[in-house]
């Protein structure tokens, strides 16, 4: 009896995906490898996704989504995940992966990278595999830039391409409100459309690593700022346009990693409720949600 309750309870795994947003990026360089070299702050947030693992036919691995038109193939990270995971290990156990989408798609939130790396941690527990961090972080960095944060969540300083890591203090509690215009943001358009001269090869961003440190509130919200700004504006207007709606309410906006997403943070849960409540009728999508500290990472690597 015992062993079938426990059987029963080890078929259903639950993981959640964070949302991420960058409270610096400022692009430092273009490399041979098509990338570009960055210094960004992640910070997490508590909206999420959510996977739900059960099982399925060996070798088998399903992929189903709440939202149409998402590919639930080869091309959702998701499901590259689940192989890569399943090819690493020589794993002949099958999943049936439900995703809850609640994160805007394609719009600088880290989706699709929080998606990848929850059904990375999920997947591990379904399949009972060993937890070694290193293997998830070498895996994680194949699927992209952002997956390695979004692996450990939290508040940190990414490096390189934006994958290595290494963990700040947890930032203050703040309020966030984001807005997104509704319309996907092609991460490597946004990249390919900066100019050689808004490249800021000597950038330094040691006034919002002072500001963290500190948890000097005002100080983070003045030293906000993302170099990939200016490209999506000039590819895409409507964002600007959001960001000043966002300014009118009294709040310093920034767009997040590519866009189109824009945020504002709040000390008050009353001053966050106003700015969303203006935003309403001028973005497609708006969101009052909050920083997450994340559960802590298990490695810290540079
Ligand atoms: O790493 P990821 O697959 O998310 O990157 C998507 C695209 O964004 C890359 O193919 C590249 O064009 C661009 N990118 C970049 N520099 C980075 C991260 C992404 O040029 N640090």
């Amino acid at each position: 009896m015992a062993n079938i309750v426990q059987h029963m309870r080890q078929k259903q795994v639950i993981e959640k995906a964070y949302a991420k947003i960058n409270l610096v990026l400022r692009v430092t360089g273009k490399r041979a490898d098509g990338y570009h070299d960055l210094l960004t702050v992640f910070q997490s947030l508590a909206l999420h996704d959510v996977l739900t693992f059960s099982q399925a036919n060996p070798d088998e691995i399903i992929l189903e989504t709440n939202l149409p038109g998402l590919s639930t193939a080869a091309d959702n990270l998701v499901w590259r995940a689940a192989v890569k995971l399943k090819n690493f290990y020589g794993v002949r156990e099958g999943v049936h992966i439900k995703l809850q989408k609640n994160i805007p798609v394609a719009a600088g939130l880290g989706g699709g990278s929080s998606n990848a790396a929850a059904a990375l941690r999920g997947l591990l527990r379904f399949w009972r595999l060993p937890r070694e961090w290193t293997v998830l972080q070498k895996i994680a960095v194949q699927l992209g830039s952002d997956v390695p944060f979004c692996l450990q969540g939290g508040t940190a300083l990414g490096t390189g391409r934006g994958e290595k890591l290494r963990t700040l203090k947890p930032l203050p509690f703040f309020y966030v409100v984001l807005a997104n215009p509704g319309f996907a943001v092609s991460t490597a358009a946004v990249y390919q459309a900066l100019g050689a001269d808004e490249i800021e090869e000597g950038a330094n961003i040691s006034g919002m690593l002072q500001a963290i440190e500190a948890g000097n509130r005002q100080d983070i919200i003045s030293h906000l700022s993302n170099t990939l700004e200016l490209p999506a504006f000039r590819l895409y207007p409507e964002i600007k346009t959001l960001k000043e709606e966002m300014e009118k309410t009294g709040a310093v906006a920034l767009m997040s990693g590519s866009g189109a997403t824009v945020f504002a943070l709040f000390t008050t849960k009353q001053a966050a409720t106003a700015a969303k409540a203006a935003l309403e009728k001028k973005a497609q999508w708006v969101h009052l949600t909050k920083t997450y500290a994340g559960s802590g990472p298990e490695v810290n690597y540079v």
